[in-house]
């Protein structure tokens, strides 16, 4: 678990993360401990996770040094016309003065709407700031940077349109993408895209997120049962091998600790995780496009750069 891979900051990002979306209250705090204990020096968080506060227990009752841990945290829609506020309170409830990390969670911005996270007009539609540019937002970043508060900052959900209209943009070139990466959604051509552009490129959902058939397909089965180890420790390794910072989530002792452990992966197997994609009528996209029907993953110019 202590393999990196180096940002365009000259710092480098543990290649395993451990992942708190979907960690309920009351089982985040716990599994943060456990992760750090079993080796795990990278966290992956987000104000819109609402429990940013236990994870901040976590970190504390393992005893690791701060400095010694990789925290990433994620500016919500609600708060790109304020960047810095909403970096303030993550860092509040985190107990810290830096994150290593700070991301764009989605490059959709928000209206804002009291406190409401996803605020939905009387239609049921999500209201979106149609006003607000991801440059300007990124502009923001740029300067929560340069004030050391975020050691490197990055995007989030970002397709390679929407990259393509920001990149000219930009002063400071994102760090890191975070995705949903895993073999039935291997997006191999965003993630050669972002490796050339220098963009690590980060995996959510790394074992196709919970209840997905993935950790069953035959492919992981047959490598698991040669190697003698856990399903998810292929799917986990295979992304590590690709070159992508991979965030398992788990609130279970056992599989936290399994999850460390990379396995080694040759080019056939390599190649077999590589094409489960290609079968057909598989679900491949599990995380939420939380932003209506009309939303397009691949062509993301919503609402634009
Ligand atoms: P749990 O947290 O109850 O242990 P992803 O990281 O892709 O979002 O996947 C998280 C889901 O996968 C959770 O439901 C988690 O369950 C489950 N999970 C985590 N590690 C393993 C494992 N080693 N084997 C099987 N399922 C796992």
């Amino acid at each position: 678990g202590t393999k990196t891979l180096k940002l365009n900051t000259g710092n480098e990002i543990p290649v395993l993360g451990f992942g708190t979306w979907q960690s309920p209250a009351g089982q985040v705090e716990k599994a943060v401990e456990a992760a750090l204990k079993a080796g795990y020096r990278h966290i992956d968080c987000a104000w819109m996770y609402g429990n940013e506060q236990e994870v901040a227990v976590g970190i504390r009752n393992s005893g690791v040094p701060r400095k010694d841990i990789f925290i990433t945290t994620k500016i919500w829609g609600t708060y790109h016309r304020r960047v810095e506020e909403g970096l303030d309170d993550s860092l509040k409830k985190l107990g810290l003065d830096y994150v290593d990390l700070l991301l764009i969670h989605w490059p959709v911005p928000l209206v804002v709407r009291g406190e409401e996270k996803i605020p939905v007009d009387e239609n049921g539609k999500r209201m979106l700031d149609q006003e607000r540019k991801l440059s300007e937002t990124w502009a923001d970043m740029e300067k929560v940077y340069e004030s050391g508060k975020a050691k490197a900052i990055g995007i989030s959900n970002a397709s390679q349109a929407l990259l393509e209209e920001l990149l000219p943009k930009v002063k400071v070139v994102p760090a890191a993408n975070q995705i949903e990466l895993h073999p039935y959604l291997p997006q191999h051509d965003l993630v050669r895209f972002c490796q050339a552009k220098g963009i690590v490129c980060e995996a959510y959902s790394p074992l196709g997120s919970t209840g997905s058939p993935l950790l069953q397909e035959d492919a992981v089965q047959a490598i698991a049962k040669s190697k003698g180890c856990d399903p998810a420790q292929v799917v986990i390794s295979w992304g590590a091998q690709r070159g992508v910072a991979v965030l398992p989530k788990s609130v279970t002792p056992s599989r936290i600790e399994s999850n460390a452990t990379f396995v080694a992966l040759d080019e056939d197997d390599m190649r077999k995780l590589n094409e489960i994609y290609q079968g057909s009528g598989k679900q491949k996209r599990f995380g939420m496009p939380a932003w209506g029907a009309d939303f397009r993953f691949d062509d993301w110019k919503v609402p634009g750069a």
